[in-house]
């Protein structure tokens, strides 16, 4: 079966106006949410993606109206209560799927959600999110693969979400939904700060919650008897500003980035400013270049407001264009690297130990045939591509549709070159 894929002609550096747009990461499970809201929920800014779209098909197996108005905003109602089952099939498609687990426990009292296996980034457990709800009161079990959640009313508790890698994303929202409509009141400790976890507590309040301290460890929550629907604008995706951001800087380019908000990306920017790139305050968001040769950094992953997992593959692909020696390491999915092998296919040189690589900054980058493996790392083929002397084929790049809007339009409209064709998988 022909697959789409990207072909670039690398070298054309990227000038003009790129709009960041609502992030992905805050919209699913914003989306999951309208489970707990009797009325109208409206969606700005939620991109057309992939990942939006699965999520969209399971809401309505989960019996919820769910489409796209004229103006683009996604509106979500829930009409029908019945069915509480999310399949293997989807769940196995994409992981968020479960972020319906606490709106249906606390919703509907039960909830089947099909147990999330691993993915090319890791394991990815979910014991996290099943604490929270035994935690509220739920009762848990597991069938066939499946997990079995029931409840006759969730309680408010106190909790403490930190694992083996830090707090958990998907774990702190399951537990704020779940809480938002839980007896009593809730404290999660270590809960994650990430800005989409901020975004969703703000829906939440805006539907009629009572949540306090978003974007700390220590999240209260006050339950609530009902939620109501409400209008809401989705922040704008960090990780994509981010990767435009490293697309400025691979091509020595100059981009202006509207619809991006600095202070979600400090970490980040810090690094970028380490390497040599110039990042300012533009007045919608950043203005991006950088004229000469990089320096080489290092970079820990970590929770926000540390270095995002999910521009870990996209700065590894520029430090390999750096003068000299640096260090990455993950601490969040201690193997995602699967973009490694594929970068040397371009000629980097990257060795990776344990959690670690080490990368020698090289001259140049080579066009090659690669392969996708997963939605960031897709992103740094992607900016290989487009530094790399020569064409670079990006297989498989449904992976990357999974979660970047209209990536090559947007990146064509600034000077790369950089066609969607489709034609066999040939890795
Ligand atoms: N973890 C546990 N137990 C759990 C849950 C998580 O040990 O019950 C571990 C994970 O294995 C990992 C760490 O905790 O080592 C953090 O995982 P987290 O739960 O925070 O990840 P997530 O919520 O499943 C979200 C994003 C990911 C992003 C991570 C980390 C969504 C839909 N996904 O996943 O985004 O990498 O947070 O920031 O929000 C992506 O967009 O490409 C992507 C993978």
């Amino acid at each position: 079966m022909p697959l789409p894929y990207f072909e670039i002609s690398g070298g054309p550096r990227l000038r003009g106006t790129v709009r960041i747009s609502g992030a992905k990461n805050a919209a699913l499970p914003i989306m999951a949410a309208a489970i707990l809201c009797d009325g109208e929920v409206i969606l700005h800014d939620v991109p057309q993606v992939a990942d939006v779209v699965s999520l969209g098909e399971l809401l309505t197996k989960l019996g919820l109206e769910v489409g796209r108005r004229p103006d683009g905003a996604l509106r979500l109602v829930a009409r029908d209560e019945m069915n509480c089952r999310a399949e293997y099939d989807i769940v196995r498609k994409m992981r968020a799927s479960i972020c319906v687990l606490g709106p249906l426990l606390a919703k509907r009292r039960q909830a089947q959600v099909s147990m999330p296996g691993g993915c090319a980034i890791g394991d990815r457990p979910v014991d996290l999110h099943l604490r929270a709800m035994k935690q509220l009161g739920a009762e848990i079990e597991l069938v066939s693969g499946d997990i079995v959640a029931k409840a006759k009313r969730l309680h408010g508790a106190e909790m403490f979400l930190g694992g083996p890698f830090g707090s958990t994303v998907l774990g702190t929202a399951n537990a704020m939904m779940a809480a938002s409509l839980a007896e009593g009141a809730t404290v999660i400790e270590m809960a994650a700060c990430e800005p989409e976890i901020v975004d969703l507590a703000n829906f939440l309040n805006k539907c009629g919650a009572s949540i306090t301290g978003q974007g700390t460890p220590r999240i209260v929550v006050e339950g609530v008897r009902q939620l109501h629907g409400c209008e809401y604008r989705i922040i704008p995706d960090r990780i994509e500003a981010g990767t435009f951001m490293a697309a400025a800087a691979i091509t020595n380019g100059e981009l202006k980035i509207d619809n991006c908000r600095l202070d979600h990306l400090m970490a980040f920017v810090d690094r970028l400013v380490a390497i040599g790139v110039n990042v300012e305050k533009g007045p919608e968001g950043a203005l991006v270049s950088s004229a000469r040769r990089l320096e080489p950094a290092d970079v820990t992953t970590q929770p926000f407001p540390g270095f995002p997992t999910d521009l870990q593959a996209q700065i590894m692909t520029l430090l390999c264009l750096a003068e000299g020696n640096s260090i990455i390491t993950e601490k969040i999915f201690p193997d995602r690297f699967l973009h490694v092998a594929e970068l040397n296919r371009m000629g980097a040189h990257l060795r990776k130990e344990g959690p670690t690589v080490i990368v020698e900054g090289v001259k140049r980058l080579i066009g090659a045939p690669v392969m996708a493996s997963d939605l960031r790392a897709s992103a740094a083929l992607v900016l290989a591509g487009l530094a790399a002397r020569g064409v670079t084929r990006v297989n498989r790049i449904y992976h990357l549709e999974r979660g970047y809007e209209k990536l090559e339009d947007k990146l064509r409209a600034v000077g790369a070159e950089i066609q969607r064709k489709e034609g066999p998988d040939v890795m």
